[in-house]
């Protein structure tokens, strides 16, 4: 019997999505204007930031936070090399240099001792992520980085619903980047946000956003406005459209909802996997410590007591229907880092181990309990056919 393909994150798009794209498309007005502010007001209400910014891609959001945050040429940005391309990428958009720092073995997140022995007197801003959604440690970084002077951007592409120690991912740097790519917790189908405490970052970061403009279309264009403009700086074209707010308005409702959902499929793979040889469930945080974690990914270790390596077992998976994925293979070992920043094996031992062992599992809100439940049962055939 043909098995049913089991995907790794389908976005949950129900009829109020369709509806409220509808409703866009029959306005007459598709790009950045109200379906966007609304949106931007509404998700900065959700985390509790002071500004926040709608953009075409968590890449983008990034992008604007370093500009904003001033970094340039010869500067330093630390980061985590286990991470996806685009944290690192938007570093070299702003001609600055990335200089990766090993993780913590547990968690996957930006180890904050081996930060601190990467600043030089060219940093000028630490970079991490919240990898799967765990929370990056920002307490211990937030203090490395205001004893130096440093600004910390947080890629909080996985975190929507994370919080540290008590605080919701999005107040605590001087920036946090968000992404609604298709994969996310909240998905616009492409999309992003920048959220700030600091006014000037708001407002440079809107300029940068469109082309350097000092007013946006629908500044211009809504009642009261007028059609003239500056440009002020070369800017880029990183503004979102008004179908992906509608989206993006909707799939915030339910934000809370869906992160329900992936606890309980959380718990089920726990449960499933459980007696699976070398299989290590995925670390959680420890529920008194305020930190929570918004389980955008579920990713297993496949450890030595495995008679699968981590290959092998995802390629059995895949011949049984079963995407899987990496987060991460490490970045100082892609071919631009090691020609370009002098990456090499052994370099980061930690975030090369995980690199090698974590899985990423499928998860998503559109998943039942039963899901887990099956893709354990396949990955038992796999290991035990060998
Ligand atoms: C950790 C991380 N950072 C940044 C991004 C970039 O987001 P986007 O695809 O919206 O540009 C992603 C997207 O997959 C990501 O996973």
């Amino acid at each position: 019997m043909e098995l049913k393909p089991i995907d790794l994150s389908p976005p949950v798009i129900t009829e109020a999505e369709v509806e409220a794209v509808s409703a866009v498309l029959r306005s007459g007005w598709l790009t950045h204007g109200p379906r966007t502010r609304e949106f931007e007001e509404k998700f900065r209400a959700l985390v509790g930031a002071s500004h926040a910014l709608a953009v075409s891609s968590g890449t983008a959001a990034l992008h604007l936070a370093l500009a904003a945050a001033g970094v340039g040429p010869g500067d330093e940005v630390v980061t985590t090399p286990l991470t996806f391309a685009a944290t690192a990428e938007a570093i070299l958009y702003q001609r600055a240099t990335p200089v990766f720092a090993d993780v913590d073995p547990v968690t996957g997140n930006l180890d904050p001792a081996a930060a601190l022995k990467k600043i030089t007197k060219k940093t000028k801003a630490v970079l991490p992520i919240h990898l799967g959604g765990y929370p990056a440690d920002m307490a211990a970084l937030g203090t490395l980085c205001s004893e130096r002077g440093l600004f910390l951007v947080d890629d909080a592409a996985h975190a929507v619903e994370t919080l540290c120690r008590g605080r919701r991912v999005g107040t605590i740097g001087d920036a946090t980047c968000f992404s609604f790519y298709v994969n996310k917790n909240l998905t616009t189908g492409e999309g992003g946000m920048l959220v700030t405490p600091h006014a000037d970052w708001a407002r440079r970061a809107a300029v940068l956003r469109l082309h350097g403009m000092d007013r946006d279309a629908w500044d211009r264009y809504a009642a009261g406005g007028t059609p003239g403009y500056d440009i002020i700086e070369p800017g880029y074209k990183y503004n979102t459209t008004d179908i992906a707010s509608a989206l993006g308005l909707v799939q915030l409702t339910r934000i809370e909802e869906g992160y329900r959902r992936r606890l309980e499929l959380r718990k089920a793979y726990d449960e499933a996997l459980a007696d699976l040889p070398g299989i290590e469930l995925p670390p959680r945080p420890d529920a008194k410590s305020g930190d929570r974690h918004a389980w955008h990914l579920y990713a297993v270790r496949i450890t030595g007591e495995c008679p699968l390596g981590r290959d092998a077992l995802a390629a059995g998976l895949r011949e049984l229907g079963v995407a899987t994925s990496v987060h991460y293979h490490p970045l100082h070992l892609m071919t631009l880092y090691r020609r370009d920043f002098g990456g090499r094996e052994g370099q980061f031992p930690e975030a090369e181990r995980l690199g090698r062992e974590r899985l990423t599992l499928p998860f998503s809100a559109a998943y039942g309990p039963e899901v887990a439940r099956d893709v354990a049962e396949r990955m038992r055939e796999v290991i035990e056919r060998g």
